[in-house]
């Protein structure tokens, strides 16, 4: 039996709790964290990307723009279809008729979301955590490459397959942030800018919500960890004074782009301090 995701990107593999575990029930963890893991992508590539491509893509001030959004959200669904071909082969269940299991975002939840991304003009801090998303996926792949033997061959291609496509993908989120964010005032920038920190804080750091979903039903496979339920949870609580843990979550060498590209606009100072050495 093989894991999902390399070991690192789990978080309750940083925590002294998950020592104490056997080999079994961390595999299921990994493996539960690994399905996750693309639900996330799908997450990002449809409910946060696509509507704010087909926005571009229509809306775009030039041509060029227009058709960079049109491919880019090509791309994106034929990533989904791969992610979603390997979520059904491996829990058909679950993901028949729904891309989400693991993360918690109800339909009404989905529908705010793409109200949201449809309104980009008004809100171009979707761009940058789109740009920070995709630099993430790029380092989060990296990692599937550089693992040994101990990974599914089926989760290792599909990131394969997918790291060749993401250094376009960052290009063209710059041009994007070039032709929206540049323009915007400076108070909706401002603005923006404040809500990306919220954003990145509340939902895009330490596993709050669907990170402990994860965990609830990892402890309904293994019945007999669910006496531990409080121990994985203060494992999981205490992440947010893991420093190694949290260093590894954005480091500034692995979101180059967003670390450059941020620094011509005082608005998102915050960046700098958000990006870890
Ligand atoms: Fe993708
Ligand atoms: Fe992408």
């Amino acid at each position: 039996m093989k894991r999902f995701t390399p070991e690192n990107l789990t978080p309750l593999s940083w925590t002294p709790f998950y020592a104490t575990l056997g080999t079994d029930d961390r595999l299921a963890y990994n493996r539960l964290h690994g399905l996750y893991f693309l639900e996330q992508t799908i997450f990002f590539e449809q409910l946060l990307g696509r509507p704010v491509l087909d926005h571009l893509a229509r809306h775009a001030p030039d041509e060029s723009l227009r058709r960079e959004a049109r491919e880019f959200a090509e791309e994106e669904n034929l990533h989904t279809s791969w992610f979603r071909d390997l979520l059904r082969e491996e829990r058909p269940g679950w993901y028949s008729k729904s891309d989400f299991h693991l993360i918690g975002a109800g339909a009404p939840q989905r529908l705010i979301i793409r109200w949201l991304g449809r309104n980009v003009r008004f809100l171009p801090a979707l761009l940058w955590l789109q740009l920070m998303a995709e630099e993430r996926a790029l380092y989060f792949g990296l990692q599937f490459m550089k693992d040994d033997d101990s990974l599914d061959g089926r989760f290792r291609a599909v990131q394969k397959k997918h790291l060749a496509d993401e250094p376009g993908h960052i290009r063209r989120d710059e041009l994007f942030i070039h032709a929206l964010w540049d323009t915007a005032s400076p108070r909706l920038r401002s603005l923006n800018a404040k809500l990306l920190h919220w954003l990145l804080r509340e939902y895009f750091l330490l596993p709050k919500r669907s990170g402990w979903n994860v965990v609830e039903h990892w402890l309904k496979e293994r019945p007999h960890l669910i006496p531990r339920r409080d121990e994985a949870r203060q494992a999981m609580d205490g992440l947010a004074r893991n420093e190694a843990f949290v260093k590894s979550l954005y480091p500034r060498r692995h979101l180059p782009r967003t670390a450059t590209l941020s620094q011509a606009w005082q608005e998102l100072a915050f960046l700098q301090r958000f990006l870890t050495d």
